[in-house]
């Protein structure tokens, strides 16, 4: 079918065909950061972009990807055996796991990619993603829930339990939640805590957006997507989305450049 359709035709079909093949390698790659499979599938791709021959090209681009991704270097797994990072993921457990199961499976989906993702910055804040990766959503916990914006009923709960203020100021701040805030007319108290910057902000941003409600790698596109649809039109999060997307896509961006240079 594919050597008789138009050209354009042809094009589009194997466009769908190689986002497809992406959505599979993320999922099948589990340790290999979504953004850098894209660009694995890209460049894979560009090498046959002259190929006149355009059957094989999806199976040469799916092995060389599989190739590279088998080379790719582990996790840091050993980080949630110490440090405040395992007393996040108790936490985050005891207060998710059971009455929200599928935030639970989100969010140890987001520290999985957050152990993978800690290469990219000092060795003292590692340990500090981990622990705000377990933590960003906690504040759905029914027990938590106050205001109605989780980022900072989560971020409150931990200023109360005693937890450090710049991990407290980093679930508070995660993934653009300043402009849900503003939708919610919680802008002057989600300013209590401060909104870093930088590559550990950029790396909690970048674990969440590459992460789906299942714990599954996403790409960061399709994330937005399922974000729109799940929420609908009227949710805080999709109304701040005009406002955030630029900023979170930025970050994404930037923490993917970083993981590209600790991998080449
Ligand atoms: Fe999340």
């Amino acid at each position: 079918m594919l050597t008789t359709a138009p050209v354009a035709v042809r094009r589009c079909l194997e466009e769908d065909q190689i986002r497809r093949l992406e959505a599979r390698l993320v999922r099948d790659h589990d340790l290999v950061p979504p953004s850098l499979v894209h660009e694995w599938v890209e460049s894979a791709r560009a090498r046959f972009a002259r190929a006149t021959v355009r059957e094989f090209v999806p199976l040469l681009v799916e092995r060389a990807v599989r190739a590279r991704a088998k080379d790719f270097p582990r996790g840091l797994s050993d980080l949630s055996a110490t440090g405040v990072s395992g007393w996040a993921r108790n936490t985050a457990h005891r207060l998710l796991a059971e009455r929200l199961p599928r935030r639970w499976s989100h969010t140890a989906g987001v520290a999985r990619r957050a152990e993978q993702v800690a290469r990219v910055l000092r060795v003292e804040e590692q340990d500090l993603l981990v622990a705000a990766a377990c933590l960003h959503d906690i504040g759905y916990a029914a027990e938590l829930v106050g205001t109605g914006l989780h980022s900072l009923d989560g971020a409150e709960y931990l200023l109360r339990a005693g937890v450090a203020r710049r991990l407290c100021a980093l679930v508070a701040h995660h993934s653009g939640a300043a402009a849900v805030a503003e939708v919610l007319r919680l802008g002057d108290r989600l300013a209590v805590f401060e909104d870093e910057s930088g590559r550990l902000r950029d790396a909690l941003w970048y674990c969440d957006m590459t992460t789906s409600p299942d714990g599954q790698p996403i790409m960061v596109n399709d994330r937005l997507s399922e974000i729109r649809e799940r929420r609908g039109p009227d949710d805080p999060v999709v109304r701040a989305l005009a406002i955030n997307v630029d900023e979170r896509l930025a970050a994404v961006r930037r923490t993917h450049r970083l993981l590209r240079r600790t991998t080449e």
